[in-house]
């Protein structure tokens, strides 16, 4: 960093998650070379970047389900990596969607959603269940409340995992890709249900590859390439109007669909495109 140090942390009770020159190697391979970014309250932050770029590693330092080899990480103004910390109680103001939705098999879709807060939260189970319903009818699954996960469909799975998060009553959602295990007629739903979210208030850092949605959706947009933060700003301007090289020829790959290659690939394939139109005798 260069000019004034930003103290960390904040006090601001405004700034929600802080990342702070975040690190983290496995083995020898460094895999975050030095993040630093602030979520703050209410915002909707979409990180996007190629595969293998670090954005789920980025996401599970956050919660630390993965210990960073470096840097600090706040929660509320609390550090979550400071050694000393309470990290069972802070994960509990982070509601996380994966993209497989990991919901107990042998649980109905209510009783995913009630289950922690009774055995971590403590509640009484009436209101555990009032509060489980509350948030499947947010949802739309108000009516599904008792089926297994095994008879509803992808989409509705996901979206009793986003109905479970939330009966955490969590500040901020964390989500990774959680629509791209979905087939493509079922991504609207589950999408639709994230934005009335962050229309509602929520404080959200979603990792994605839906490029309409963090457009439409999102306060800022975070390119990550190699480990670091390639560009970040408002999404009319990094995936509207990129600066960087890197962050053109990712979209160009993301939003071409019939475009099939990738990486260095890319600059044969240009070649031997330009080869195929020069005419032969
Ligand atoms: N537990 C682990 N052990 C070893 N290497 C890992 C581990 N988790 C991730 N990696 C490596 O770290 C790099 C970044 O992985 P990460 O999952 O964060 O990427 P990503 O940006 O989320 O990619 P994708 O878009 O494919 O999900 C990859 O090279 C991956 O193989
Ligand atoms: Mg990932």
């Amino acid at each position: 960093m260069t000019g004034t140090t930003p103290s960390i942390p904040t006090g601001n009770r405004n700034d929600e998650i802080q990342i702070y020159d975040l690190h983290k190697s496995f083995g020898d391979l460094e895999v975050l070379k030095g993040i630093t970014t602030t979520v703050h309250r209410g915002e909707v932050v979409c990180v996007i970047g190629p595969s293998g770029s670090g954005k789920s590693t980025l996401l599970r330092c956050v919660n630390l389900l993965e210990q960073p080899t470096q840097g600090r990480v706040f929660i509320l103004n609390e550090e979550i990596t400071d050694p000393d910390a309470d990290i069972d109680r802070l994960r509990t103001t982070m509601g996380m969607v994966f993209q497989s939705f990991n919901l107990f098999p042998h649980l109905t879709a209510l009783e995913n959603c009630t289950i922690a807060q009774i055995r971590v939260l403590k509640k009484n189970p009436d209101e555990a269940r009032a509060f489980a319903q509350a948030n499947l009818d947010k949802v739309g699954l108000g009516d599904r409340g008792g089926s297994y996960p095994a008879q509803m469909s992808g989409g509705q799975q996901q979206r009793v995992a986003i109905a479970r998060a939330l009966s955490m009553d969590p500040e901020m959602m964390l989500f990774d890709e959680p629509t791209s295990a979905l087939d493509p007629e079922l991504v609207g739903d589950v999408l639709s249900v994230m934005r009335d979210l962050a229309q509602g208030g929520m404080t959200m850092m979603v990792v994605t590859h839906e490029m309409a949605f963090a457009r439409e959706v999102a306060d800022r947009v975070i390119f990550m390439d190699g480990g670091v933060i390639v560009e970040e700003g408002p999404p009319a301007e990094v995936i509207g109007k990129p600066t960087h090289e890197r962050t053109r020829t990712f979209l160009k790959r993301v939003l071409d669909p019939t475009h099939v290659n990738a990486g260095d690939e890319d600059e044969a394939y240009a070649q031997r495109h330009a080869a195929d139109s020069t005419p032969t005798a």
